[in-house]
């Protein structure tokens, strides 16, 4: 396995998000993350502590069908959020943005649910591979088309607890 990104950088580029995150919105309004489960959870967990007590948390869980290292576009909700989102200011955060299509769907569903704002975070970029144009106003790296794993991403449910971002053998 091969280490892309240390821990060392990703702390210090997750540190600095949350600073730019913070200095985006009003002093003293609620910020309120909805991380993506399950790859989400490691980035937020971070990204959070960087943060003062005005930021709130929910989740929710997709899925995209795939069982391989290829998206197959189809999403599906398996689990929703626990509160509302009318009049407040939302940060969807999610691992990676590959295709798009994940976060296209997540960005509509929320939005119909009136948030006051609506931005999305994610730590990894991976434009080669865009099959729809997204918005992501908060990325941590942009990366080639690789698969990797570590914080929070997975291959076949493994690899989520690694600090590091490693390209897995054979990618
Ligand atoms: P998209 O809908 O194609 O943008 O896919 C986003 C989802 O695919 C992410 O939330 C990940 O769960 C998964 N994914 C995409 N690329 C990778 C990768 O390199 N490693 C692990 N998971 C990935
Ligand atoms: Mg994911």
């Amino acid at each position: 396995m091969n280490v892309l990104l240390r821990d060392d950088a990703i702390q210090s580029r997750v540190t600095e998000l949350a600073a730019e995150i913070e200095r985006d919105y009003p002093e003293g309004e609620e910020i309120h993350l909805v991380c993506v489960l399950k790859g989400g959870f490691v980035f937020m967990s971070d990204l959070i502590r960087a943060m003062t007590p005005r930021v709130t948390v929910d989740f929710i869980a997709v899925s995209s069908y795939a069982k391989s290292t290829k998206s197959s576009g189809e999403v599906r909700l398996l689990k929703d959020l626990d509160s509302g989102l009318e009049g407040r200011h939302v940060i969807i955060v999610e691992d990676i943005v590959d295709t798009g299509l994940t976060l296209t769907y997540l960005q509509d569903i929320l939005r119909a649910r009136s948030p006051k704002s609506l931005r999305t975070a994610c730590l990894l970029s991976k434009p080669s591979r865009r099959q729809v144009e997204v918005t992501v106003e908060y990325i941590g790296f942009t990366i080639e088309d690789r698969f990797v794993v570590g914080y929070g991403l997975d291959y076949a449910e493994k690899y989520r607890n690694l600090s590091y971002i490693a390209v897995l053998d054979g990618q």
